[in-house]
């Protein structure tokens, strides 16, 4: 199969929808990530997803539908704080975890009774969400295990020849995938920290608790206990307090006659000057934004990623600590 990549835009979405109404699976872009799309109530062509991806069949897909779209056609939203934060973070990287109604196929919740809802801010997703006005489900568009694509070239590296076409929308501004909250509880529920923090959620609800999860649990959100983000070079990571140690691996790898690179916020790029360095920004907002691709940037260039982590977990960081030390262990 020819994999196309198209920019967005009117005909490439016409094209998009027809690919999907008849079974296929896309590449589309979303704020976060890039996702691998299709229509959330065609078991055949949610099969299509797990086999593609190599995914998991115990590990439900998120579903995406436009702004407009009434949710009640496909859960039953049980707490009144649902609302608020629909108000408030959707569309936008929040997807929410409600009682299914059982209209999207048992493939793509794997047969559990909730379902994980999201409606991207991406322009260009929105459009072509509107378009096919039918719940799309997608996973990131990258093969399990791997590093999530964050443009529609690291799309094509992971699924050439798989999928007949990626939507070009850009690199995506989040960089780190939706948060995933457990709407079925009392109190909100965090499965998958992401850009909308704890912090978010609580100035709107009034609480927010993190899952935990211990060995042994019956994992709520399956995705969280696979190995994850890896891109395919070494890596290690390092917390900010072990910059030394850092350079010492970095110039042990050197002498080996290995290319290494360092990982980290801007603000230590003057005492790591001279070095081949992946840098990452300077606030949280930024951090995750290039996450990703830097981590998919290094594993091109790097024989090993040594990255030094940030000092911080509040807010933001705790979705990229969630990513970084996954992809790094
Ligand atoms: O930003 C995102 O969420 C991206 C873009 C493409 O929308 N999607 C994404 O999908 O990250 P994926 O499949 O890579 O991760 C979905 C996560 C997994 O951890 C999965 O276990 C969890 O959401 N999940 C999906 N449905 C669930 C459900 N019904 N209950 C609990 N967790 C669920
Ligand atoms: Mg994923």
């Amino acid at each position: 199969m020819i994999t196309q990549i198209s920019k967005i835009n009117k005909e490439s979405i016409e094209q998009a929808k027809e690919i999907l109404l008849s079974g296929g699976v896309i590449g589309m872009p979303t704020e976060t990530v890039y996702g691998l799309a299709a229509v959330g109530t065609n078991s055949e062509a949610v099969k299509k997803i797990y086999k593609i991806k190599g995914r998991p069949s115990d590990n439900p897909l998120i579903c995406h539908v436009h702004k407009d779209y009434d949710i009640s056609k496909l859960v039953l939203v049980k707490n009144d704080y649902v609302y608020k934060l629909m108000k408030k973070f959707m569309p936008g990287p929040l997807t929410i975890v409600c009682d299914s109604l059982g209209v999207i196929c048992k493939e793509a919740v794997c047969g559990g009774d909730t379902l994980a809802i999201r409606m991207p801010s991406h322009k260009g997703c929105q459009e072509l969400l509107r378009a096919v006005d039918m719940p799309i489900v997608a996973p990131s568009a990258n093969l399990s295990k791997h590093t999530s694509p964050v443009t529609a070239k690291h799309v094509y590296d992971d699924l050439n020849g798989k999928i007949p076409l990626i939507l070009d929308g850009g690199k995506c501004q989040g960089g780190i995938e939706s948060t995933v909250l457990d709407c079925t509880t009392k109190v909100p529920r965090i499965l998958r920290a992401g850009l909308i923090t704890k912090e978010m959620i609580e100035s709107v609800c009034g609480g927010c608790e993190i899952a935990e999860h211990k060995e042994g649990d019956k994992v709520k959100s399956p995705g969280v206990k696979y190995t994850h983000y890896k891109p395919k070079c070494d890596t290690i990571l390092f917390s900010i307090n072990e910059v030394d140690k850092a350079i010492k691996l970095y110039d042990e790898e050197l002498k080996k006659g290995r290319k290494p690179y360092i990982m980290c916020e801007n603000s230590l790029s003057d005492k790591l000057k001279g070095k081949n360095l992946l840098l990452l920004g300077n606030t949280g907002e930024e951090i995750a934004s290039n996450l990703y691709d830097k981590l998919l940037e290094g594993e091109k260039k790097a024989d090993i990623i040594i990255a030094i982590s940030f000092g911080r977990e509040d807010g933001v960081y705790m979705g990229i600590m969630n990513r970084l030390t996954r992809s790094c262990n």
